[in-house]
């Protein structure tokens, strides 16, 4: 949770994204507050993938700028510069490297990118699997882990290399519904405790609890964005009225 004072983060401006001359993200404009968590809604295709991916610095854009702390990152017709571990990022699957453990998956970035000694990296994701409900499973490689289990080892992978603010893409869409109560409680602890996080979802409930704010995409545009209470109660565009209809109905 935030104040609206706190300094932006992450800041996008004008950015385009478009895949063979067709943009799939138009002209977005999006800033993220410090502490802030922001859920971002749409429909399949609407473009939320590959907005966060940009936020991410993963991929070029093809008009406008990004930011991180007021310096700028990537830009129209650049290759974005790495940020070297401040953006986290979490996806559907989780990719977990398979011959690790998830001890070693988790110590792994931080060994390799930050170079931090090996007691250390490991001292540190010992703690960050005990805060991500693991402490039983450090040793485990990952297909002895369940899907929510492996997703809380990527999380804890993403929050080694210490990011100040965590992208989410669809973390528990892949996940077995038993399993998706204990990775959104994850997210939810690390906005309570004021990590920046960012994530698309479909889990109405996680964003009425754990969202300050909530952006609605549609072909590849913010449509609407606000306060989460205020914008799920009183959503002033027909297509989030729609969206919204739609997904409660479920
Ligand atoms: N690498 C790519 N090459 C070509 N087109 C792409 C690529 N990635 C995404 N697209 C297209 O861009 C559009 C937006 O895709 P994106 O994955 O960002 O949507 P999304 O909102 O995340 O959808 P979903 O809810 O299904 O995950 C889609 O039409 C998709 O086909
Ligand atoms: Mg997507």
């Amino acid at each position: 949770m935030t104040m609206t004072t706190s300094p932006t983060l992450l800041r996008a401006d004008g950015i385009t994204r478009s895949y063979h001359g067709a943009a799939v993200v138009k002209d977005v404009t999006l800033g993220i507050r410090e502490g802030e968590s922001v859920v971002i809604l749409g429909p399949s295709g609407a473009g939320k993938s590959t907005m966060l991916r940009c936020l991410a610095g993963l991929e070029p854009v093809q008009t406008g700028e990004i930011s991180f702390r007021g310096t700028r990152f990537a830009a129209a017709g650049e290759q974005p510069k790495p940020l070297r571990g401040e953006i986290g990022m979490v996806f559907q699957q989780f990719n977990l490297f398979p011959h690790m453990t998830a001890l070693e998956n988790v110590t792994l970035a931080p060994r390799r990118v930050r170079g931090i000694p090996a007691a250390q990296a490991e001292a540190e994701a010992r703690d960050l699997l005990v805060k991500v409900g693991l402490a039983e499973k450090v040793d485990h490689y990952p297909f002895e882990l369940s899907g929510g289990q492996q997703q809380r080892v990527a999380i804890a992978r993403a929050l080694a290399m210490r990011p100040a603010v965590m992208l989410f893409d669809e973390p528990t869409s892949a996940l077995d519904p038993e399993f998706t109560r204990e990775v959104l409680e994850v997210m939810r602890a690390l906005a309570a405790e004021g990590m920046t996080i960012v994530v698309v979802t479909h889990e109405m409930g996680f964003a009425r609890r754990s969202a300050d704010r909530v952006v609605f995409m549609d072909a590849g545009q913010i449509i609407e964005e606000g306060p989460t209470e205020e914008t799920f109660d009183r959503p002033r565009h027909a297509r989030t009225q729609h969206f919204l209809a739609q997904i409660l109905a479920h």
